[in-house]
């Protein structure tokens, strides 16, 4: 943990970010195992002190670009930027691709002259990672076919909230081997946690994310493991995760992958087999009796509206960090 973010309270603290940042959030792996404790550690100060941060962005503007809809992520990117002092402005894309009208870099050169930060979401990751190599402004990734880095992010904020200390996790994906898949392994990675995933074979994680997310497991000591049986991936578990078996964009496979997903369903029969008291995560939206049935959904374990609410401290935090915030922590008084 990077001393500087150290919650020392009730003595005052400065908290720069410059110090260890990078300057996109394209990938989990942009962040490495110290940027994902920053933010986290980061999202629970802001959590916890909301006001001290009311004008720490004052001034500063945002834009996002959607290719695709969004309920949380863009509402949470909203009242973020707002509740920092900041400005966001929403431009509705899902009519066409960003770079359809003119080359992505000749936007890229506008946006930078205007706004502070470009916050995008998009079919494919190498609209992200262009806007990021032409924009000399921040670019955070709002959810590509490829990862939801802000999801993994809330997610796994959200288990360190219910159970503490992440290294003794275990949290079991279950379901396509898409975005929040791929972006729950880099996370699991970063943490030093342990993660199992199963999916129907061919639909398994994308080999290099697995690739990539072994290799940070080296480093943190995380445990990763990819199987097919849904089963044995949920048995002793803390948690289970699901998430859509077609992803936005995939909506004319929905059909031939509801023949091919239902033992995945995420239902009371396989929640049983996870540890006593094993909470259900999903990132929103689901699909009721598909994927996952009421039952669980609207179970005593079931997290998914914490999920919902982490997503806004982690975009503040994440949104801190890439604009610059610099605060200085006042130390919490006996009544604060
Ligand atoms: N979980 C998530 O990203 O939700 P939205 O698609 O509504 O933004
Ligand atoms: N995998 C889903 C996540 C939605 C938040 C999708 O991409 O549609």
């Amino acid at each position: 943990m990077n001393p500087q973010l150290q919650n020392k309270a009730p003595v005052a603290a400065t908290i720069f970010p410059q110090a260890f940042w990078c300057h996109d959030l394209i990938s989990t792996r942009d962040l490495g195992p110290q940027g994902v404790q920053a933010v986290l550690h980061l999202a629970e100060i802001m959590k916890s002190r909301p006001s001290v941060f009311q004008r720490t962005l004052a001034g500063k503007q945002l834009v996002m670009f959607f290719e695709k809809p969004s309920l949380r992520t863009r509402l949470t990117f909203e009242a973020g930027m707002a509740s920092l002092g900041g400005t966001a402005f929403f431009v509705d894309q899902t009519h066409g691709r960003i770079d359809a009208r003119e080359k992505l870099s000749d936007i890229a050169h506008n946006l930078e002259r205007w706004v502070d930060a470009i916050v995008l979401r998009t079919f494919a990751q190498d609209t992200i990672e262009g806007m990021a190599e032409y924009a000399s402004v921040p670019v955070i990734n709002a959810l590509s076919d490829l990862e939801h880095p802000c999801q993994a992010l809330a997610d796994y904020f959200t288990l360190g909230e219910r159970f503490g200390d992440l290294t003794n996790v275990r949290l079991a994906y279950v379901g396509d081997g898409n975005n929040v898949a791929h972006s729950l392994l880099l996370t699991c990675a970063c943490l030093g946690s342990s993660i199992r995933v199963a999916t129907p074979a061919g639909f398994a994680p994308s080999a290099q994310i697995v690739a990539d997310a072994q290799e940070i497991a080296e480093g943190t000591g995380a445990e990763i493991e990819l199987m097919t049986d849904p089963c044995a991936a949920v048995t002793g578990v803390d948690a289970i995760y699901t998430d859509a078996w077609a992803s936005m964009g995939q909506e004319h496979e929905a059909d031939q992958r509801a023949k091919i997903f239902p033992p995945y369903q995420v239902n009371r029969k396989l929640m049983i087999k996870a540890a006593p008291n094993a909470v259900f995560m999903h990132c929103l939206p689901a699909h009721r009796g598909e994927e996952v049935t009421d039952e669980v959904m609207d179970s005593e374990n079931s997290m998914i509206f914490e999920q919902a609410e982490n997503r806004l401290h982690v975009q503040k935090a994440i949104l801190y960090l890439l604009l610059g915030g610099a605060v200085r922590l006042p130390a919490r008084s006996a009544h604060a």
